[in-house]
């Protein structure tokens, strides 16, 4: 049932092109973005004071993606919690709140009591869920699935995969009602959208380059992933990845709060992965790479093709397509699996199932 693959978490990266057009293919007609399981007419999206985001481990990390986008393309203002911490917090919404739980498994116990706080508070909840017809999807108000197909490695990919592109679908559609994204750009973004399943495939069929660089690390002690803005959020899926399923230690950090404590772990060999795919940051983030290898860390980073100037600050580079900068984290996020899943490969780990976790955590 791998389908030829060793594990199921190498399977379900290999079917992330596919995951990522069947979540947006359906809800794109004539050119406009159409999400009719939204429920929200003009009105009600217009009246959206703030969003609140609220999920746990990854999918939260989808939330901070989130937030980059929907703020910065419909200037609506996003809180983003775990849902652990969000419940006992007494959050502050009301009926002009959107609250968005994303969930893989639709079971998740933190997520799942969040959303009830949400509705006992009187916000409208939109669940973004991959199992069809689980708790989240029949408690929230409205449900856009991530069309990824079932999910079985404990690690997600082509959920999380699929997370980010509901977002980016929900930022362009809230935009686009808003007055604040014209035709032109619309067309623009749907067609880099429409390339990213080859541009993953494409990044997929490097794996033997990354394996070969992952298996360089293999006794690593502690690895620090830095970005800024949506790289950010980006560094925190690839280090929960690494550290889940290989047990080396991991950390993500934003780049210019490394100097304010972290940067003291840093020494000769550690490995800091760096994420660069905005290009307004490039050079804050060269400085910050800098930093870090002049106290003796070799530095991968992952950026834009065209950015050779990082070649400088870094002792191994993987490049990325251009893409929409708000698309990037849906390239960045590939050779991060993948060197995730070859370090636990190479460790001998049990990719598939890390020890302590569970598919799905319906406990609180
Ligand atoms: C990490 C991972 C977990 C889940 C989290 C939420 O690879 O899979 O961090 O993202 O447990 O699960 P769902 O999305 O099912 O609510």
């Amino acid at each position: 049932e791998k389908g030829g693959y060793e594990h199921f978490m190498l399977k379900e990266m290999y079917e992330q092109p596919k995951a990522i057009a069947d979540t947006f293919s359906p809800r794109i007609k004539d050119g406009r973005i159409v999400i009719e399981e939204l429920g929200m007419s003009e009105e009600e999206i217009r009246d959206i004071q703030k969003i609140m985001i609220v999920a746990c481990g990854s999918a939260s990390h989808v939330g901070y993606s989130g937030k980059y986008i929907l703020e910065g393309l419909a200037r609506i203002p996003v809180e983003v919690d775990m849902a652990s911490e969000f419940r006992y917090r007494n959050p502050i919404l009301d009926e002009h709140t959107l609250v968005i739980v994303v969930s893989q498994s639709g079971e998740t116990a933190d997520t799942l009591a969040a959303l009830r706080e949400s509705k006992k508070r009187g916000a409208r909840v939109l669940g973004i869920v991959n199992v069809v017809g689980s708790s989240i999807a029949r408690e929230a108000d409205n449900v856009m699935y991530t069309w990824a197909g079932p999910e079985i490695a404990v690690a997600t990919t082509k959920a999380y995969s699929a997370q980010l592109i509901s977002m980016y679908l929900l930022a362009m559609k809230f935009a686009q009602v808003k007055g604040r994204l014209s035709e032109e750009e619309t067309a623009s973004m749907l067609e880099d959208l429409k390339a990213l399943p080859a541009q993953v495939e494409m990044l997929l069929n490097n794996k033997e380059n990354i394996q070969k660089f992952a298996n360089r690390y293999l006794a690593a002690k502690d690895v620090f992933f830095i970005g800024r803005g949506i790289d950010h959020a980006i560094s925190m899926e690839g280090s929960l990845k690494l550290k889940e399923i290989s047990y080396i230690h991991s950390e993500a950090y934003a780049a210019g709060e490394l100097k304010h404590g972290t940067i003291s772990l840093v020494e000769e060999g550690t490995l800091v992965a760096a994420v660069l795919t905005q290009k307004e940051l490039y050079k804050k983030m060269i400085s910050n790479m800098e930093e870090v290898r002049t106290r003796g860390a070799f530095v991968m980073a992952v950026t834009c093709e065209g950015n050779t100037e990082v070649e400088r600050a870094a002792d191994y580079v993987i490049y990325i397509p251009e893409t929409n900068p708000y698309f990037a984290n849906s390239l960045a996020i590939i050779p991060l699996q993948l060197f995730a899943y070859y370090i636990a490969v190479g460790r001998g780990c049990d990719v598939d199932k890390p020890r302590n976790l569970a598919k799905s955590v319906t406990v609180e």
